[in-house]
């Protein structure tokens, strides 16, 4: 262990599981999981936001909410995927952090970055997976007549979209509706589910046997 690991071990809350936050772009989810991370009793403290966009508005909102924010952009590591996820795991890990969440990261993680994380890396998808994994799922879920669409919290594996579920949470889909209001309503769903089923699954391997 570097000595650097050690010291934010020594700062963690008692007991509570150190999480980083992946994200790409609004951070609306890695708000509400900040949020419910005030409240005394919940099983997580947010060790570190990380983004590979730059630009991403959700950075200044971690940083508004006192939570160390990086940017880690992928752009100058080219085709070197796998360079990009090893800097990224390197500040995941100099943090001392022991659960990883992605909340709106929007690159494909190499094998590498998954398996290094294994049981321990949650995703959030805008869909009732199995059904509609990918991009563009609000309007797949109108164009098919889908009478209730949703989101689902899952474990990050090798097949996108694929890892087993740890969550979901059901609404409806409106006559008239169009693929950003329908998105819109899945995102309150997400607000509410995504730091739920992070705390269940916290308590979960808790008490877990080893
Ligand atoms: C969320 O709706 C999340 O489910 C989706 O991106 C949005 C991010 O919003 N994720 C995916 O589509 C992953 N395949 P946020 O940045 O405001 O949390």
């Amino acid at each position: 262990m570097s000595g650097g690991e050690h010291d934010h071990r020594a700062a963690t809350k008692q007991g509570r599981t150190r999480v980083g936050i992946l994200i790409s772009g609004a951070g609306s989810n890695m708000a509400a999981i900040i949020e419910a991370a005030k409240a005394g009793d919940y099983p997580a403290e947010i060790a570190v936001v990380i983004s590979n966009n730059p630009e991403a508005p959700g950075l200044a909102l971690a940083r508004a909410a006192g939570i160390e924010a990086l940017a880690i952009d992928h752009r100058p590591f080219g085709k070197a995927r796998h360079e990009h996820e090893t800097a990224i795991d390197a500040a995941l890990r100099e943090r001392g952090v022991e659960a990883v969440v992605l909340a709106g990261y929007m690159r494909i993680l190499t094998g590498h970055l998954v398996r290094a994380w294994e049981g321990r890396m949650l995703n959030i998808h805008p869909s009732l997976l199995p059904k509609y994994p990918g991009l563009d799922t609000h309007a797949r879920a109108i164009a098919s007549g889908e009478a209730e669409a949703g989101c689902t919290v899952h474990l990050v594996t090798e097949g996108v979209d694929e890892g087993p579920v740890l969550g979901q949470a059901r609404v409806p889909v409106e006559a008239a509706d169009t693929p950003e209001a329908l998105a819109a309503r899945v995102r309150i769903a997400e607000h509410r589910l995504y730091p739920e089923t992070l705390a269940a699954f916290i308590r979960q391997r808790k008490t877990a046997p080893v």
